[in-house]
């Protein structure tokens, strides 16, 4: 049987997407469940390279404890920081919508839980003729949201929770990371403003030390 599935998006690239939807699987995995994750491609891989630090796929994998392949997990990867689309235009490639979907399905299948992360913000292409948006339309599943706490955030996440309506999704939970152990007015008052504008639930995910997923507190219990 195929899993169920949580899209993880955001408002941009660097929100906080990579460490929500490895909460998340982390929390389903605590639970008990057998958690697949999925990023239909990854760019940057120089500057991993470099810095020594874990691309996204490789955050996921860990964080849902499962055995998946790269290729599996992120079945396009590019070494320069940039959309996807250009990405694989470097590389004289064109990414194929129907590879993506059939590869999410392969990682749902023989899962009880796929997390899938986007790709930089919401209408990011993955071909000029394809974006994340479609993507997450075709696959279907309820998105969460990841977004800053901070000024400017009101705006784009009730931008993203309308796009993703107008294609028919369900928003299971925006998520406001990393919430800081001391709120500011302004970061309670922006979650009651999207709770409200949004007709969403809003949930905060306080700083968590990446590389030890085992220490992280118990967080998303009651799933998102
Ligand atoms: N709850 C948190 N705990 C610790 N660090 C966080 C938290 N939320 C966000 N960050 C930090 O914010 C930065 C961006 O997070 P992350 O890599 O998850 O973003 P992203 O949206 O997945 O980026 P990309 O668009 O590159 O995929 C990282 O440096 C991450 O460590
Ligand atoms: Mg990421």
């Amino acid at each position: 049987m195929s899993a169920t599935g949580l899209f993880v998006t955001g408002t941009g690239t660097e929100v906080g997407k990579t460490v929500v939807a490895a909460a998340v699987a982390r929390a389903a995995v605590a639970a008990g469940r057998r958690v697949a994750v999925f990023k239909p491609a990854v760019s940057g891989l120089d500057d991993y390279a470099r810095s020594g630090e874990e691309p996204d796929h490789e955050v996921l994998r860990r964080a849902a404890g499962s055995a998946q392949a790269a290729d599996e997990v992120a079945p396009y990867r590019y070494g320069p920081p940039v959309s996807p689309h250009l990405g694989a235009e470097l590389t004289g490639e064109e990414i194929d919508p129907a590879a993506l979907r059939d590869a999410a399905a392969r990682a749902a299948d023989g899962a009880d839980l796929l997390v899938c992360e986007g790709v930089g913000g919401f209408l990011v292409p993955l071909t000029l003729g394809y974006l994340v948006r479609d993507l997450a339309r075709d696959l279907g599943y309820p998105l969460v949201i990841a977004a800053a706490p901070g000024l400017g955030t009101i705006n784009h996440t009730l931008l993203t929770i309308e796009a993703g309506r107008a294609v028919g999704l369900e928003v299971a939970a925006v998520v406001l990371t990393p919430w800081p152990a001391e709120p500011s007015d302004v970061e309670r008052s922006n979650r009651e403003a999207i709770e409200r504008l949004g007709d969403a639930r809003v949930e905060v995910l306080p700083e968590l030390d990446l590389t030890r997923p085992e220490s992280w507190p118990a967080v998303f219990k009651n799933g998102v």
